[in-house]
């Protein structure tokens, strides 16, 4: 445990967690862990290296010894840019398969700790507030109902020219969710002392504004 404050977002995917993360960490001029992407690039590294997606002690070795940098943007893996390859549905399918392996989580909590640097971290995921940073001086947890969460993600993919179908997203949360929250080590929950916000009626901003304002109140924040 260290006095360096962190703030923990934690949520079901299409939340909108990572965006307010984003824009937490950069008001506040914390650092930023987005840990999903930490498991979207085991699950990425494990289908290159043609790696079973099941296979426990493998995955939690590659996990173990992968060169991960985040810097200007960009995901790099030993200088392989993984930036785009690791935001497609299917990187969301296999990190949440990897994810599920105590292995693979044991294996990259010491490297999600190594993220909390002065003068703060904003920490997003699942099992921040949970079980890697219990300590967490604030802890978010941003639900919104399925059908919200596949909408918002239907027109982003849609503003990229993707055609997908609704329906089928819908579908996709829902598994991913169920595979999230049903899982026996670290499910996704919020934690006992965790403030729930629910973004389905409420813009980004609003909860932008309500995180700043319990942010400004423990004093971790103020307003210039
Ligand atoms: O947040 P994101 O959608 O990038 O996460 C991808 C997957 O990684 C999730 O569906 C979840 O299974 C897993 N994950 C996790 N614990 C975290 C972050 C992500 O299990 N802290």
């Amino acid at each position: 445990m260290t006095d360096i404050p962190v703030i923990t977002i934690d949520g079901p995917s299409g939340s909108g967690k990572g965006t307010l993360a984003k824009v937490v960490a950069d008001t506040l001029g914390w650092h930023l862990l987005d840990s999903g992407a930490l498991y979207r690039i085991i699950g990425a590294m494990s289908v290159r290296r043609g790696i079973q997606l099941t296979d426990e002690t493998a995955v939690a070795e590659l996990a173990a010894t992968l060169a991960i940098s985040f810097a200007d943007d960009r995901v790099t893996v030993a200088g392989l840019d993984l930036t785009d390859e690791i935001r497609t549905e299917d990187a969301g399918e296999n990190a949440s398969k990897v994810a599920h392996l105590p292995a693979v989580r044991a294996a990259v909590l010491d490297l999600q700790r190594s993220f909390r640097k002065a003068p703060g971290l904003v920490a997003d995921g699942r099992d921040m507030g949970t079980v890697v940073f219990t300590d967490a001086a604030l802890k978010i947890f941003l639900d919104a109902s399925a059908e919200v969460r596949a909408e918002r993600r239907y027109k982003q993919l849609k503003n990229k020219g993707l055609s997908v179908s609704l329906r089928g997203l819908l579908e996709q949360i829902q598994e991913r969710d169920a595979r999230d929250r049903g899982r026996a080590i670290a499910p996704l929950k919020p934690a006992d002392d965790a403030i729930v916000l629910d973004s389905t009626s409420l813009t980004i901003e609003m909860v932008v504004q309500q995180v700043l304002s319990q942010a400004q109140n423990l004093g971790l924040w103020q307003p210039k």
